[in-house]
Order: C-alpha cells, then sequence, then structure tokens
C-alpha cells in the first residue's frame, strides 16, 4: 500500500496524449487506443487535489496511462489483489503464481514508463480496498472481475463514491455479460448516473442527480446500446466456437476477444 517504487524517469504529466500511448505500446492488457485517450482525457481533468481510483490494473496498462494523464497534485491509487482469480477473458480460476506473475509484471512496468512513484497500490480486493482510500473521488475506473456479483458490487460502491459532477468509467460494458447485466441494474433506470457515450466497451458516465424525464433519456440511450451488446455475444460464441464465418456475418474482422 505504498508507492510502487522508486521513479528513474520524467515526472509524470509532462507529456500529452501521445506520449501516453507510447509508454503503454507493448504492455499485456486491454484497452484499445480510443478507449486510451477517453480515459486519459477524463484523467487530465481531474483538478488537484483530486483523486482518481482505478479497480484492476492487471500489468498496468491503464494504470500507467492514468499516471501520465494525472495532473501534479492529483492521487492515483491502483486496486488489484493480483491474486491470480478474474485477470481476464477465459481467466477467472487462476493461480497465485499468475497473481504474482502479474504484480511483478505491473511493478517492472511502471518503473519502466517511470510513473512508479505516481502511483499507491493497493493490493487487496476492492471489496477489502475500501477503507483503504479516501474519497469523494473525481474519477473511478471499473475494470476488476468481471461476474455479475463483483462488478455489481463495484458499480454501487465506487459509484457511490464518486463526487457529484465525477466520472466513472466502466470497461467490457455492453461486452461482458456480468458486467452489463450489473449495469442494466444499477445504471440503466438509475438517476445516480448519466451516459455520456462509449469507446467500444468503455462506458462513461457523470455522476448526477437526474430528474425523472432524464432518467427515461439516459435509460434509452443505454438500451439503444443493447443491438451492440447482442452483437458481441455472438462474436464471443462465434469466436469460442471456431464458427469463425458467424463473426464476420456481423461484421468483426478480427479474431481478438472483443472488448
Ligand atoms: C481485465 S484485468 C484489468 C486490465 C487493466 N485495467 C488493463 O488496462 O490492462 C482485471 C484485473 O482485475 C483484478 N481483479 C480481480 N478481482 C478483483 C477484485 N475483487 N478487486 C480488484 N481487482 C480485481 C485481476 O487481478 C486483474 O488484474
Amino acid at each position: 500500500m505504498a508507492a510502487v517504487g522508486e521513479s528513474v524517469a520524467r515526472p509524470a504529466s509532462a507529456g500529452g496524449f501521445e506520449e501516453a500511448l507510447n509508454a503503454i505500446a507493448g504492455i499485456e492488457g486491454w484497452l484499445s487506443p480510443d478507449q486510451a485517450e477517453r480515459l486519459w482525457q477524463r484523467a487530465r481533468e481531474v483538478e488537484p487535489p483530486g483523486e482518481i481510483a482505478e479497480i484492476g490494473s492487471y500489468r498496468g496498462r491503464s494504470t500507467i496511462l492514468l499516471a501520465h494523464a494525472a495532473s501534479p497534485g492529483v492521487a492515483v491509487v491502483a486496486i488489484d489483489p493480483h491474486a491470480g482469480n478474474d485477470r481476464g477473458p477465459h481467466q477467472i480460476e487462476g493461480t497465485a503464481e499468475e497473481g504474482e506473475a502479474d504484480h511483478a509484471a505491473f511493478m517492472a512496468n511502471l518503473r519502466k514508463a517511470g510513473v512508479a512513484d505516481r502511483v499507491r497500490h493497493v493490493r487487496l480486493t476492492s471489496a477489502e480496498a475500501a477503507p483503504e482510500v479516501g474519497g469523494p473521488l473525481d474519477l473511478v475506473y471499473v475494470d476488476g472481475a468481471h461476474r455479475y456479483a463483483p462488478a455489481r458490487d463495484d458499480i454501487a460502491e465506487w459509484g457511490a463514491r464518486v463526487r457529484p459532477g465525477g466520472v466513472m468509467l466502466v470497461h467490457d460494458a455492453f461486452s461482458s455479460i456480468g458486467v452489463t447485466l450489473a449495469l442494466i441494474r444499477l445504471a440503466f433506470f438509475g438517476r445516480l448516473f448519466r451516459y455520456e457515450g462509449r469507446s467500444r466497451s468503455l462506458a462513461e458516465y457523470v455522476r448526477a442527480d437526474l430528474t425523472s424525464r432524464e432518467r427515461a433519456g439516459n435509460a434509452l440511450g443505454q438500451l439503444a446500446e443493447l443491438p451492440w451488446f447482442v452483437r458481441n455475444l455472438v462474436v464471443k460464441v462465434a469466436l469460442a466456437t471456431g464458427f469463425t464465418p458467424l463473426a464476420r456475418l456481423v461484421g468483426y474482422r478480427s479474431d481478438e476477444w472483443p472488448y
């Protein structure tokens, strides 16, 4: 629960988005360039003394981007138990060794990117980490366990810690079944989060207090994403079964798991 290590390069937030994108090139993880840009923009807008919390860091791809974007005086907290479970697609049950490997890669990647002293890593689950993180938070990035129950808890509990006007970004929205069901339950019809749009599966919400009329429009905006969710499910079935013509039929040209 301390800074990850000694930073050896130039201070974070010295450069722009392209520099941040270069810093994460080659780092394993799930964050496309357009998603990285949305994440970078929202993090760059946080004013000191603000606080950014990330749930689910894996090997540091999104963490490094956040640290690059954050202005001096803005705290960046990365929450990940690196325990080997819920690591990514097809990796729900893992081993402690895999978790240790992720942790070692995370530390090395942050050091190499020169942002190790900009990040406070809390090596706990998001539920355990709650007392370790202050708040209210300006930006929460939810990308931890994607099964329904933990995704629901992350969106409910960490979303509640976002200050009015602050931002919650949710990865694998309208793509993962667990995350999408959690959003349907908590964000589609509620009054606390205004849906702002998405970059692929990276959905953006602003903490609000919506009127009844605004809630109806907010629900419609998210319901309109459900055809894209169904398309992603079709792609996943096609890739999982090896029946790739099905993926091509819905316009998917890649062999990579969609996110
Ligand atoms: C999809 S990866 C995160 C990817 C990362 N954001 C990136 O840009 O590459 C999910 C991560 O969530 C972590 N995780 C699993 N369960 C968690 C929990 N209960 N709380 C916080 N993180 C969790 C895993 O260890 C894994 O590193």
